[in-house]
């Protein structure tokens, strides 16, 4: 059998990047790591000339298709006739920022950033600032970014599902110092009692509660609006932020967000992933008189950084948000999500898989039990194991996803061109492999 030019690379790759990978995401073993030679639409092509439709979509950033011309040759026209950075403002802030407001009714100033962890970190900032409280509570099975107070996570792989406690919390690895999660707290989604216990025990000492309405690191297992609607309730009784984390959410499960969704509004909200197809750029914002804390000014929470509102993220937020704004690409992706959770259901109905999908159709989660987990310790007793064969059988057949049920389905606009016919078969075959074989 010839040499797989994914084998050259990889042995490569080892001599230059630990683990031979460029972010410890993309290491699926020697033999299964992905090198992609280019991304078209809804799809790639890897190293070997072997095509996927893809659903894992860089973990959600791509909302049109890869290679989208619309956002592409706006971005290209800004770099070569304005360049892509000089430190200064552009009249392009003032008109993304316009943008997102029209779309997003609980922002009133925003401020840029170039991921979602430093979204998700500059709103932590302002809320501790305009608070002047420091201790900030989390939910279990939520992810908000790579910096050390938010790598805490609970050990749901250890936890015995019959115990009356929490499971342990212990950090992401090695490198994050104990005393990071010291103002930590963590609660369970849409447990009332646990929400009022957190309220009575640290309301005058919380800065704010950071949340994913929509789990998009847990399978898309959402809050109900009653407990949501609580959550924000005790925060304004309390003086606490609500930070709603829209890093995957955002223009994506709707126009405004999963916040337009529940009709429940946050105080500070993070973005990043679909407001630009793929480019990095991402921002917090909220209202004003929270936001204004943020400045240079004596008593101001510090927000800078030398990327920040680069000309190459901007123009592609700018191109992508128009698009979101004035077509029905949303209601494309919706429609999409839809139809393919209903193959996928008949997939699994006519092979006897309980199942069970959780989120919106544009970013949704495929539970193998009988009920959709309400919180993150109900997906510990899902059947994750038979989603693993049945997702890594389908990588094997061209259909490229996260093989772990936590991460969710992305749907983006170019796979309304997808055959689904074909999918409907891989589906099949891929789950009457796992069933004999996991
Ligand atoms: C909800 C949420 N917040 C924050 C982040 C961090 O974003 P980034 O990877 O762009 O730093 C992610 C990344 O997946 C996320 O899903």
């Amino acid at each position: 059998m010839p040499i797989r030019k994914q084998q050259q690379l990889m042995s490569e790759a080892h001599l230059h990047m630990p683990q031979g990978v460029a972010e410890n995401y993309r290491y699926w073993g020697d033999d299964n790591t992905v090198f992609v030679e280019n991304a078209k639409g809804c799809g790639f092509t890897d190293c070997d000339g072997k095509t996927y439709v893809d659903f894992r979509l860089g973990y959600g950033p791509i909302i049109l298709g890869y290679r989208d011309a619309r956002v592409d040759q706006a971005v290209v026209e800004q770099i070569t006739q304005r360049g892509t950075l000089t430190g200064f403002s552009t009249a392009l802030d003032i008109e993304v920022v316009k943008q997102i407001k029209a779309l997003c009714p609980q922002i009133d100033k925003v401020r840029f950033a170039n991921s979602g962890t430093e979204a998700v970190m500059g709103a932590i900032r302002t809320a501790r600032g305009y608070t002047q409280r420091d201790r900030v509570a989390i939910v279990e099975g939520s992810f908000h970014g790579l910096f050390d107070e938010m790598m805490w996570k609970a050990d749901i792989e250890a936890w015995d599902p019959n115990s009356k406690l929490a499971p342990r919390v212990i950090p992401f690895g090695v490198g994050v110092p104990e005393r990071a999660r010291a103002l930590l707290d963590i609660f369970r989604l849409n447990d009332f009692e646990g929400l009022e216990a957190l309220f009575a025990t640290q309301h005058e000492q919380l800065a704010c509660v950071v949340l994913e309405p929509i789990i998009g690191n847990a399978g898309s297992i959402s809050a109900t609006p009653g407990w949501l609607q609580r959550l924000r309730d005790l925060c304004t009784e309390h003086g606490t932020m609500l930070i709603i984390d829209e890093v995957k959410t955002g223009f994506r499960v709707a126009k405004g967000g999963a916040q337009s969704l529940y009709g429940i509004y946050a105080d500070l909200t993070s973005y990043a992933k679909a407001m630009g197809n793929g480019y990095p750029v991402a921002a917090f914002g909220g209202r004003a008189a929270v936001m204004d804390k943020v400045g240079s000014h004596a008593g101001g929470v510090v927000h800078g950084g030398t990327y920040t509102a680069n000309l190459v993220g901007l123009s592609a937020a700018h191109a992508t948000l128009n698009v979101l704004t004035n077509t029905n690409a949303l209601q494309t992706i919706d429609r999409v999500g839809e139809q393919i959770q209903a193959l996928l259901g008949r997939v699994f109905s006519q092979a006897g898989v309980e199942h069970a999908f959780a989120g919106p159709p544009a970013m949704f989660g495929i539970h193998f039990t009988p009920t959709v987990p309400q919180n993150y310790r109900d997906w510990r007793v899902t059947n994750s194991d038979l989603y693993r064969a049945f997702a890594w059988k389908l990588i094997d057949l061209g259909v490229m996803l996260e093989p772990d049920s936590r991460e969710p389905w992305f749907i983006c606009e170019a796979h309304q061109h997808m055959d689904f016919a074909w999918l409907e078969d891989m589906s099949s075959q891929a789950i009457r492999f796992a069933l004999d074989n996991h």
